[in-house]
């Protein structure tokens, strides 16, 4: 684990981050902070090296990862020529938590990256630590999150270290990320328009000043659990599985505040008097109504990026404490609502409990 949380400029911490470089030149994986969350990092072009970050992960191989540029130069090494919708999304969010579908050139990157597609998906993260260790490495870095498959996204090093310990060459430890959830990904079509395949850290109020208009992935609001042949797929291959997921049972109650919280402590006393261990997700205006083993704080529903950044140190915190019923409050959908929305449903299981007023 290289520690370079301290100034970018010391030279200790360009030491590591060359250490860090040379490891990923040479097609081992290294995690490491972007303003997301950690990722897994590899040398996009090495099949081994890929094949390793799918290994250590436990993902399954038809779902594909995010390539990560350092500067649009490096676009040009294994993407044919972007439309303009394209072009101007990475003008206005790049560096940041943008990922566009883009299309690859023949036989520039290991095919495991794309899964096959044809397309590739490729964001410039908005954090001095990745940006210095892509330009360091000097290659495209495929880079899925550092988390076990189906575990909830690290948003810290001791996060990775938890699920990644012993499988992987080494640790950047840049500190907490800032956004705390996944870029968001979308496909800019050449008529100017927007399809957000996954919803993330940038949101369609956002992407809605830029492009012409703005539709969400009919895949993503499909329950993929009850989905039968006729239903749209996610575009997202990422999109389909049980993802995010903590040991518990967990389920996302919506409703008026004081509803969901006799309904949920309700629950709760039930549950507890099976012997269970509970623990509930709340924002902080509410966090005095609930009875449970531990009542985590997704902050403020005044400042939903607040509940972005803890919501993955939350769901990993009632794993640590053993609970077994987990109840979370749901949010507005504007906004990062959206993202988190998408994110606790999929943790979920899309089990989600509308409560009557
Ligand atoms: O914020 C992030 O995006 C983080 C950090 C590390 O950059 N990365 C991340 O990667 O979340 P990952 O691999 O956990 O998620 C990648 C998502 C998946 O849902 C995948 O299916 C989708 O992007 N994706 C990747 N390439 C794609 C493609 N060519 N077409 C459609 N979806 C694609
Ligand atoms: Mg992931």
């Amino acid at each position: 684990i290289w520690d370079v949380t301290g100034d970018m400029n010391k030279e200790e911490t360009m030491e590591h981050l060359k250490e860090a470089a040379a490891l990923l030149q040479d097609g081992s994986i290294v995690a490491f902070p972007t303003e997301t969350v950690y990722g897994l990092g590899a040398d996009a072009r090495n099949t081994a090296a890929v094949e390793s970050v799918f290994a250590a992960k436990g993902r399954p191989s038809d779902n594909p990862l995010i390539v990560h540029v350092a500067n649009r130069a490096q676009l040009d090494g294994f993407t044919e020529p972007v439309n303009e919708l394209s072009s101007r999304l990475m003008d206005t969010f790049w560096p940041g938590p943008l990922t566009l579908i883009l299309p690859l050139k023949q036989k520039s990157l290991s095919e495991k990256v794309s899964a096959g597609l044809g397309t590739v998906g490729v964001r410039m993260p908005d954090h001095p630590v990745a940006l210095e260790l892509i330009a360091a490495a000097d290659c495209p870095i495929a880079a899925p999150s550092a988390n076990r498959s189906g575990r909830p996204s690290p948003t810290t090093a001791s996060h990775v270290r938890e699920d990644l310990m012993g499988r992987i060459a080494g640790i950047v430890d840049g500190g907490p990320t800032g956004v705390g959830v996944e870029s968001t990904v979308v496909e800019a079509h050449d008529d100017g328009t927007v399809t957000i395949l996954r919803p993330g850290g940038i949101t369609a109020e956002q992407l809605a000043e830029v492009a012409a208009e703005v539709r969400l992935d009919p895949g993503l609001t499909v329950d993929p659990v009850k989905t039968d042949a006729s239903s749209p797929a996610p575009r997202s291959p990422g999109m389909k599985y049980t993802h995010y997921a903590p040991k518990g049972e967990l389920r996302v109650v919506q409703g008026a505040p004081d509803a969901v919280a006799a309904y949920v402590n309700g629950a709760l006393s039930a549950a507890a008097a099976r012997g269970e261990r509970t623990a509930v997700l709340a924002f902080s205006e509410h966090l005095h109504l609930y009875r449970a083993d531990a009542v985590y704080s997704l902050g403020s529903l005044e400042r939903l990026a607040e509940a972005a950044h803890r919501l993955y140190a939350a769901l990993r915190s009632c794993d640590e404490i053993g609970a077994s019923v987990i109840y979370a409050e749901a949010c507005p959908r504007d906004g990062l609502g959206d993202a988190i929305m998408n994110r606790l449903l999929k943790a979920a299981g899309h089990q989600i409990i509308h409560v009557a007023e």
